[in-house]
């Protein structure tokens, strides 16, 4: 079996990403420092705690398991801690994957799989968004993540390496088996959000603008499955297995909801109330962020199967109550 290292595979992406790899027949390698991740979340293959700004640490693990691919989830991954702390994004997820990038060639791995983001393009003027629009990221944890996407670009025309970079809409819901699910420690994301408000963990849920040009006047955008997520990576991973061009690819679904319709479909979902508070507009939330996904369709082969709005809380729900 093929091992394949996934950085961050113990965080919610890449363990989803480790249960996709093993049901396709390879061997995960998680390698996670687990600062933000989760030991329980590390299943399928082994783990090998190390942090991917340790050079010699990476190296160990990289002349031990001779993986044919790296699959790279670790980094920090919040927008408004990146404002405030911009140095330690600029260290862990800018200088951290140039590490990984150097050791995977170093180390003659010639295909690589990098989470990117929507949020590389900032405040897009359209609704759809596909992957030839401006980069203008308008905050440290975009910044991270665009810079990086321009390393691989050079590093692919200098050596005998191929990318994807799978540029994320919002990651959401949990494993469909309930095996794993999201437990970011401190939560931002809007559905955990929501279901922490239906379990009565808090009081309400910050809806934070209702003037936005979109029909009810919350923000819109894309939620994407966790289990389609980790299967467009084992698509990626067989697109570059096939000595294919780099690329980058939206992953997302093409249907947008709002703020105000995910808490409704969390109402009838759990059956809760779900008191929720209007505040004023944050920073940099566009009104839309939907993707094309016609690119991950006509690349990869790659269509969402879970992503309806009413699978992903559920399975989220389902998740959040054994937790
Ligand atoms: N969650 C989303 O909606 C979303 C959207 C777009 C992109 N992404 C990207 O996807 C990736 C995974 O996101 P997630 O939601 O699973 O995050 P997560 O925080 O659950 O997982 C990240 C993992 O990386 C590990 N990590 C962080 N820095 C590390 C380092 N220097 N060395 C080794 N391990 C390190 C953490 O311990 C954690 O286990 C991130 O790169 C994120 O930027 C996420």
């Amino acid at each position: 079996m093929k091992n394949i290292l996934v950085t961050g595979g113990a965080g919610y992406i890449g363990s989803h990403a480790c249960k996709a790899l093993a049901k396709a027949g390879y061997t995960p390698i998680c390698y996670d420092s687990l600062e933000r991740g989760h030991e329980w979340a590390v299943k399928w293959g082994p783990l090998e705690q190390g942090n991917i700004l340790d050079k010699t640490r990476l190296e160990e693990v990289l002349k031990q398991y001779q993986p044919e691919a790296v699959m790279h989830f670790a980094g920090y991954i919040s927008v408004e801690e990146s404002v405030k702390a911009p140095a330690l994004y600029q260290r862990n997820n800018v200088e951290g994957s140039k590490v990984l990038i150097d050791a995977a060639v170093a180390h003659n791995i010639k295909q690589f799989i990098f989470s990117s983001t929507c949020a590389v393009h900032g405040i897009p003027n359209q609704q759809i968004i596909t992957e030839d629009l401006p980069i203008k990221p308008i905050n440290p944890y975009g910044e991270s993540k665009a810079e990086i996407e321009n390393v691989l670009r050079d590093t692919a025309l200098k050596n005998d390496f191929a990318y994807v970079a799978l540029r994320y809409f919002n990651a959401a819901g949990a494993d469909r088996d309930g095996e794993i699910g999201e437990a970011h420690e401190p939560e931002s994301h809007l559905i955990p959000l929501i279901l922490d408000t239906a379990a009565g963990k808090r009081e309400h849920i910050s809806i934070y603008g209702t003037d936005y040009d979109t029909p009810d006047g919350t923000c819109v955008r894309d939620y994407i499955h966790v289990n389609d997520l980790a299967e467009g990576h084992v698509q990626a991973l067989r697109y570059l297995e096939g000595n294919a061009e780099s690329q980058v690819i939206n992953l997302g679904t093409g249907k947008g909801f709002s703020v105000k319709e995910i808490i409704d479909c969390a109402r009838k979902i759990t059956g809760k109330t779900i008191n929720e508070k209007v505040e004023s507009r944050r920073a940099g939330d566009p009104s839309y962020l939907v993707a094309s996904n016609d690119r991950a369709k006509t690349v990869l082969g790659w269509q969402p199967q879970h992503s309806q709005i009413e699978t992903i809380i559920e399975t989220a729900w389902r998740w959040h109550q054994t937790r």
